[in-house]
């Protein structure tokens, strides 16, 4: 299949040699690999004979994890960029990179009381940025050396449909997941604008509501109101997996249940008037 083209990207040269490489014999990390989404991609890979690296600041669950697909586990907090230095200096460098670390902005804490922004602790916001935002940033600036040295390399980032839709249960959220959204399709026009440079696809995948530990109890109720399914996380890691072999170069997989993954079009923006 033909690699999709988002609009920023067709406004420049492209790079038309972008491989189906196969997961096979790749080396992959994966961020938050110890639960849920990422521990799912964690073994969809390793079963195509990816070799894991696991990665999470959660040590027991990430270890487990890695220790059931044949991988090795490093810690790392997503928001640290002297830790992405260090571990990619000991297990670097990677073919795959699956930045999907993610938090809600109540993480951990009691039910809202108040409006989401209202009730919102400055600390609490400080760290959805660093995980959500900071965590992807951060960890593309790590990959991309050793990618573009080889020559070659994927860098998917786990957005969410709450970066494409108004998400009004968590504002803070919805802004992270807009940012990775922005961030994966200019990264992929930085790329797209030399046709000449490493064939490295970046993409991003937009989940609706899993069934994973981020969704709370109130959200998991509210969901359910509204008669919504949740996926499994074994789904989206299969889409995870059909981007590697399909590289959507730009592009954002629209993963909801019931209906074919597919990558998001938008609308493109009109010149200004002569
Ligand atoms: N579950 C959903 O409904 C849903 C929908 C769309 C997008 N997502 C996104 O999927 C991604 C994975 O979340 P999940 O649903 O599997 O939830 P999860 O809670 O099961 O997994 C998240 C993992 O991230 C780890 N983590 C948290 N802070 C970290 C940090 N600072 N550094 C490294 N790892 C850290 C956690 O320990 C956990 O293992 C997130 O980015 C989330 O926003 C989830």
């Amino acid at each position: 299949m033909a690699p999709v083209r988002q609009p920023e990207c067709l406004l420049l040269p492209v790079n038309d040699g972008f491989s189906s490489a196969s997961p096979a014999k790749r080396r992959a990390i994966v961020t938050g690999g110890a639960s849920g989404i990422g521990k799912a991609t964690a073994i969809a890979m390793a079963e195509l004979g990816t070799e894991v690296v696991v990665t999470d600041i959660d040590q027991a669950g990430g270890a487990i994890v890695a220790e059931q697909i044949g991988g090795s586990f490093a810690m790392l907090d997503v928001g640290d960029p002297v830790a992405w230095d260090r571990v990619i200096a000991a297990t670097g460098p990677f073919d795959i990179a699956f930045l999907n670390a993610g938090i809600a902005t109540r993480h951990g804490m009691p039910p809202l009381d108040r409006h989401p922004l209202v009730d919102l602790p400055i600390d609490a916001y400080r760290r959805i940025m660093s995980i959500n935002l900071d965590g992807v940033v951060y960890g593309a600036r790590a990959v991309l050396p050793g990618m573009i040295q080889r020559g070659s390399g994927d860098i998917i980032a786990t957005a969410s449909v709450a970066g494409l839709i108004a998400y009004g249960i968590d504002p803070i959220y919805g802004l992270t997941k807009h940012g990775v959204i922005g961030f994966v399709r200019s990264l992929a026009a930085a790329f797209a604008a030399n046709p000449d440079g490493p064939d490295i696809c970046i993409s991003a995948i937009c989940p609706g509501f899993t069934d994973t530990n981020i969704i709370g109890e109130a959200v998991r109720d509210q969901i359910n109101a509204i008669g919504i399914d949740l996926m499994s996380p074994g789904h989206v890691a299969g889409v995870v997996m059909r981007t590697l072999e399909e590289r959507p170069h730009g592009g954002q997989w629209v993963i909801w249940p019931g209906v074919e993954p597919h990558t998001y079009e938008w609308h493109p923006v009109l010149p200004p008037p002569a």
